[in-house]
């Protein structure tokens, strides 16, 4: 950005609307600037005070929903979360479109349903063991801790939309599911983990469909490595029979302190 603060900075942003247009197209509106001034702030006083039919989604304002990823300068971010200052050119431009490779409801908003389809099949529920619990199942702090990283997605969508292989094909699970998945199989209280591991593993569009362009890890707004995770998925798959005999037997213990 250049050196001055500047008065005004210019929004660039796609438009669509498929009722009257036959493509998208970029539209500039400038707005004041201003240091603390997010994206997503920029976006509502356009959507406020210049052009009410700009669609786009949010909900919490604080990188916690998911609701707000967009296309930013051609990177996939939450635009909640994305100050303004950081992301103009050296003219004072910024161009937000929506998530590449999903169809286009209306300027900023995508269709997410695939996105969805790919998360509900990993099952991502935790399914109870077979044994029944007479009180709480005890899990270790390292074994909480395993966790943490997984559940830190917040499913916005944006290592999805920025995956190759996603961009040809909506039958890969994607990033997003199968990070999912790796948070179930990892937790010693799912009672799923051979149903799991057979849907991950010998699905064409499990866990070898990945190409490892790691486009996910860039594309993260959490700091996640999902091309990551989709490794180790790989090596538990190789070490299979191993790692089911140790959940067998951690989940014998389950109910027990732990040490
Ligand atoms: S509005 Fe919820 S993550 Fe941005």
């Amino acid at each position: 950005m250049r050196n001055s603060k500047p008065k005004t900075a210019t929004v660039r942003i796609q438009r669509f609307n498929p009722e009257v247009d036959k493509k998208p197209y970029l539209q500039s509106f400038e707005v004041p600037y201003r240091e603390d001034k997010t994206l997503l702030d920029a976006l509502q006083e356009i959507k406020n005070g210049m052009d009410g039919s700009l669609t786009f989604r949010r909900s919490c304002r604080h990188a916690i929903c998911g609701s707000c990823a967009m296309n930013i300068n051609g990177r996939n971010e939450l635009v909640c979360h994305t100050p303004l200052k950081d992301v103009l050119d050296r003219r004072g431009r910024v161009t937000i479109r929506p998530l590449p490779y999903l169809p286009i409801v209306k300027d900023l908003v995508v269709d997410r349903t695939s996105f969805w389809e790919q998360y509900m099949r990993v099952k991502p529920w935790l399914i109870p063991p077979e044994m029944e619990a007479q009180k709480e199942y005890r899990m270790s702090p390292e074994e909480v801790e395993a966790l943490l990283e997984a559940e830190t997605c917040i499913m916005c969508g944006a290592c999805y939309s920025a995956c190759p292989v996603i961009a040809t094909s909506k039958k890969y699970m994607g990033p997003h599911a199968l990070q999912k998945a790796f948070q179930r199989v990892l937790d010693p209280r799912d009672g799923g983990l051979t149903e799991r591991m057979n849907d991950l593993e010998f699905d064409h569009y499990g866990i070898y469909n990945c190409h490892t362009a790691t486009d996910c890890i860039s594309a993260c707004p959490k700091g996640l490595n999902p091309a990551q995770t989709i490794s180790t998925l790989r090596n538990l798959a190789r070490r299979r029979t191993a790692f089911e005999a140790e959940r067998v037997a951690r989940q014998e213990t389950l109910l027990e302190p732990t040490a």
